[in-house]
């Protein structure tokens, strides 16, 4: 048994995840250690949120919340898609518990008691107006190398290079949009020059042949360019402070503490997993420092699953602090995706355009399985890739229904119409036979095989080519015809037919978890490990489960419906800015002119919640809404019903003037009104707290 460490890029807590992500480190990653835990290996898998870093406090400052309401809200939100889409960490953590804090002030000191750091005191850009200086993303200008007039401090996301803020052309800080001054600072570096003379460049050079070429070629150009000492700190008052007496104002780059989390998080999932054993943590005192088995011995493997933006980070940075700390193991593979596109175009959180996981997940609930499938099947392995809806639906119909599910639905139900659902005794096999128990093998072999390489793409179409040869050998054999002259014949085809489908069940865990869950429950077999899958599985005899559909073709009109959401927010973000601070909607050419304090004071405008909602009959626009106003229930009659479905906004948080004279509107008295955003293509939103407000809270 090996002992592995897996981790998956700890995702930023400032926004969902989408399918660039999952395609990109999470996914590869689940399919890897569900699959080592099928071939009973020890295997952690860890993930958490990052919560650290400038697009953290930006969007807080955005949102008018503090960054610890931003993680919060996005933790949860994260946490909880990736439960529900099957991504089986052994544990969930996050960078803001004490516990990260701990490890990561732990790790700093100990570099700087080994006298790993250089100081320097060096000038850097920093804003007058807001008295801050200004990092990585607080400040923008022109990029050097391709002329975007949006490249940030820390990187130029149209050409891809990374910089510093000295080099930006017309800098200007994000806070207020002025320039900024320069202003003398202490930091502490890595001496990545160094390192890269002493063992680093080696360490990289030895890996060829063994880590993916789009891995190694950016670190090789990295290399080729020179390594430069790296600042580890920053001067701001959101991140882990840094633990030294001449360092206030000042806390760990996030791309130091980050990875740090894997360390933390492990620590956490020893110290209060659930799934560990508490009465054997009682009486074994080492029990929490079990985590050392995964971090410190040379015999462990440790895995890093991430996109591609985050190569240099996990290949070369984090491992000269893993080597400098002295204690630690480093990564056996970086098995690192590119992107994925998305309908011809850049996924981009700030234009929107992206499939959200959570958003799919209500879309097409229990339907985990076939984002899975088609992600793998068009996983960026070695070059950058495309999802398109068209894709998808083509995909689940002509390979998950058509292929996979029919011949297991074909098999079970022959199963059950000619012998009562029971495995029938098989005869003599013939060539077809022995063909078939070939495949079975060849794809188990190639299946591990190439799991065990990163080539889950390919993986995948094994197993889809094991269920269309499953579906040939029905085809072949027709037992249909047979049953009622060769008897015999027929029990054999369908004993191998349901060994067939064995065989997927456990192959296809790693991939698709439910399906494999509903197969074995069709068969009426327990969960089996990958190295039980030899000779036969099923006993003649054995009572089956009941057959039922693996999968639904996805209709036109469901798919339409997507690429129509889709092409709305890129209509909708057409007109907005890319700046990601100045991402206001658009605004009315100029204010309307000017009213007194004490006349807004007349609006009692208050926070109320929605307890029912229905459409306003004979009208397109309209919905009939009872609100709880805190100070009553009363009837809100609102244009909102081309937004928003009448079932979607229980329970919703509004804004609502209820001191506005009641009219009657097709009818129906409403008493008051729910004040909504618009964009300039006329799309209403509500206007709501940010957190949960007691009914009745004012608006002022
Ligand atoms: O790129 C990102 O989303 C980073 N938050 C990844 C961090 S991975 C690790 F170092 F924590
Ligand atoms: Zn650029």
């Amino acid at each position: 048994m090996s002992r592995y460490t897996v981790t998956a890029a700890l995702p930023y807590a400032n926004g969902p995840i989408h399918i660039g992500h999952l395609a990109g480190a999470y996914l590869p990653a689940d399919i890897f250690v569900r699959y080592l835990r099928l071939k009973g290996e020890d295997v952690i898998f860890i993930c958490g949120s990052d919560e650290h870093g400038v697009p953290i406090t930006l969007r807080a400052r955005k949102e008018g919340i503090t960054p610890q309401q931003v993680v919060d809200k996005y933790h949860g939100i994260i946490k909880k898609s990736f439960a529900d889409f099957g991504i089986s960490f052994d544990i969930y953590h996050r960078t803001s518990d004490k516990i990260h804090y701990e490890t990561a002030s732990a790790f700093f000191t100990t570099l700087y008691d080994k006298n790993v750091f250089i100081t320097e005191e060096s000038e850097q850009y920093f804003d007058e107006e807001t008295q801050m200086f200004l990092a990585d993303r607080y400040i923008v200008g022109t990029c050097p190398n391709c002329g975007n007039s949006n490249a940030y401090g820390d990187q130029c996301e149209k050409c891809g290079t990374s910089l510093s803020p000295r080099d930006l052309i017309n800098p200007h800080s994000q806070l207020s949009g002025k320039p900024p001054i320069l202003k003398k600072t202490k930091h502490w570096y890595l001496p990545l020059d160094k390192m890269q003379n002493e063992w680093l460049d080696k360490w990289i050079r030895s890996k060829e042949g063994e880590w993916k070429n789009n891995v190694l070629g950016q670190c090789k150009s990295w290399l080729d360019q020179g390594l430069q000492p790296r600042a580890v700190t920053r001067d701001l008052d959101w991140g882990v402070p840094v633990p030294l007496p001449d360092a206030k104002g000042k806390v760990l780059y996030v791309w130091f503490d980050a990875p740090i989390g894997y360390i933390s998080a492990t620590k956490a999932l020893f110290e209060k997993n659930p799934k560990s054993d508490p009465a054997r943590a009682g009486r074994n005192p080492k029990f929490k420092e079990q985590w050392k088995n995964y971090w410190c011995d040379p015999e462990t493997k440790l895995i890093h699953f991430i996109g591609k933006d985050n190569i240099v980070f996990h290949c070369l940075i984090f491992p000269a602090m893993l080597k400098a700390e002295g204690e630690f193991i480093l990564p056996e593979n970086v098995p690192a995706n590119e992107f994925l596109n998305l309908e011809g175009d850049k996924i981009s959180t700030s234009r929107n355009w992206a499939v959200w996981l959570h958003e799919y997940l209500e879309a097409f609930p229990n339907k985990q399985d076939e984002l899975r499938y088609v992600l793998t099947s068009i996983a960026p392995e070695t070059k950058d890739s495309e999802f398109t809806w068209k894709d998808f639906q083509a995909r689940v119909n002509n390979e998950l229904v058509a292929i996979f599910g029919n011949f297991v639905n074909r098999t079970l139900v022959l199963t059950k119409n000619y012998y009562e659902s029971k495995v029938p005794q098989h005869g003599n096999a013939t060539d077809l036979e022995k063909e078939c128990v070939a495949a079975m093998k060849r794809a188990k072999k190639n299946i591990g095989e190439a799991i065990e390489k990163y080539r889950f793409r390919e993986a995948l179409a094994e197993l889809i080519d094991l269920a269309r040869t499953g579906n040939k050998y029905l085809a072949d054999t027709e037992p249909w015809k047979l049953v009622k002259t060769d008897p015999d014949r027929v029990a054999t085809i369908l004993y191998m037919s349901l060994e067939i489908t064995a065989y997927l069940a456990v192959l296809a865990e790693p991939f698709l978890p439910d399906t494999s869950a509903n197969i074995l429950k069709m068969l009426n077999i327990e969960k089996m490990q990958w190295t039980h899958l030899e000779g036969q599985v099923l006993k003649p005899g054995h009572q089956l489960g009941t057959p039922a559909l693996l999968f639904e073709k996805v209709e036109d009109d469901v798919i339409e419906k997507q690429i129509q959401k889709l092409n709305s927010s890129k209509t909708l973000n057409q007109s907005e800015p890319t700046n990601a601070a100045s991402n206001a909607p658009p605004a009315e050419a100029s204010a309307k002119s000017s009213t007194t304090f004490d006349e807004f004071s007349k609006m009692d405008i208050r926070i109320g919640t929605i307890l029912a909602a229905e459409r306003v009959p004979k009208t397109d626009k309209l919905l009939k809404l009872t609100i709880d106003t805190g100070i009553d229930k009363r009837i809100v009659v609102s244009g909102i019903a081309a937004f928003y479905e009448p079932e979607k906004i229980i329970g919703q948080q509004v804004s609502i003037l209820v001191n506005l004279e009641p009219r009657k509107i097709k009818g129906i008295e409403s008493q008051g009104m729910i004040l909504m955003a618009e964009n300039a293509n006329g799309e209403l939103a509500f206007v709501a707290p940010t957190k949960v407000i007691d009914n009745g809270g004012t608006v002022r």
